[in-house]
């Protein structure tokens, strides 16, 4: 039985609630972050808090707390529920009122809820998936305009994941004007004669605190980066390929729409990304 957070207050989870009325739950308005979990510490805790008040200013939403508040709590649910390597999800909404409305109500009157709970994962580092690498499939990007905003608008990306899986698949990548946009749930990359290949940041992708850490530290590892839009047969044609996420750190990618790159095992940038990442960010963690 996990502790979790809900509004104040550190409940088992059985007994914490929410409104049904909650705009999280009618409109999908809300945001929220995943900060993963290593040796009981908080991987890159303050490049998610910065992401988190950027969702909540663009969406004219008011903090539920202070970052150091925050800082807090995550602290307190890896304690109490004694994680080693997990991750801790966090939701912030705008609230209930009481009743269905389009109009969002006043932040004078009606609070955010804010929701964190924990996912014990042992063996998040050390992956076997990280191992065998990720076979993944392309599909039409159709979400909405602000990508860069995390909200809680998971349909798509469910459905995107729900067809790899019957592709036989592990993930898929999506496509708008013929382009790569990002992962479903991870940022998007391939490697071609030592050069690695990123779109670069706009609204149309989800700015990755895991993106910005790695391609800092490949370039810190004299690795050519490229921020460009690509296309899928691009990426095909890659000696290797990967994608970076909070609760995948980075994954290689060994398969796209049935075509193996390489020799078909992870690739020597992604797997040596992955060993840096987890290493660096191992020292970082608060
Ligand atoms: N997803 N792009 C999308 C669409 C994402 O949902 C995510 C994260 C990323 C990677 O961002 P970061 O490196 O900050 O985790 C890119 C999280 C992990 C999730 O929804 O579970």
């Amino acid at each position: 039985m996990r502790t979790v957070y809900v509004n104040g207050q550190y409940l088992p989870e059985t007994e914490a609630t929410v409104s049904i009325f909650d705009r999280g739950f009618l409109m999908a308005d809300g945001v929220y972050e995943v900060t993963s979990v290593l040796d009981g510490k908080l991987i890159d805790f303050d490049g998610h808090a910065v992401r988190l008040e950027r969702s909540l200013t663009e969406l004219d939403m008011r903090a539920a707390c202070t970052k150091e508040e925050l800082l807090e709590i995550h602290r307190e649910l890896v304690r109490v529920n004694e994680i080693t390597e997990g991750l801790i999800y966090l939701q912030i909404t705008r609230g209930s009122d009481g009743d269905r409305d389009f109009i969002f109500p006043d932040p004078e009157t009606t609070k955010p809820t804010i929701v964190m709970f924990t996912q014990n994962k042992p063996g998040l580092a050390d992956s076997p998936a990280a191992k065998k690498g990720a076979k993944i499939i392309s599909i039409e990007d159709i979400r909405w305009g602000r990508r860069d905003i995390k909200t809680v608008q998971l349909l798509y990306p469910s459905m995107g994941k729900m067809m790899a899986k019957a592709a036989g698949a592990d993930d898929a990548w999506l496509i708008e004007d013929g382009h790569v946009t990002e992962g479903t749930s991870n940022n998007a990359y391939f490697v071609k004669n030592g050069k690695i290949v990123t779109r670069p940041l706009s609204t149309d992708i989800l700015h990755g605190i895991t993106r910005k850490a790695v391609l800092r530290m490949a370039e810190e590892a004299q690795m050519e980066v490229e921020e460009r839009l690509f296309t899928i047969d691009e990426a095909k044609e890659a000696d290797e390929a990967f994608t970076t996420s909070a609760s995948a750190f980075v994954m290689p990618v060994v398969e796209i729409d049935g075509v193996v790159l390489g020799d078909g095992t992870p690739g020597p940038i992604a797997t040596r990304l992955r060993e840096i990442y987890l290493d660096e960010s191992l020292k970082a963690a608060i």
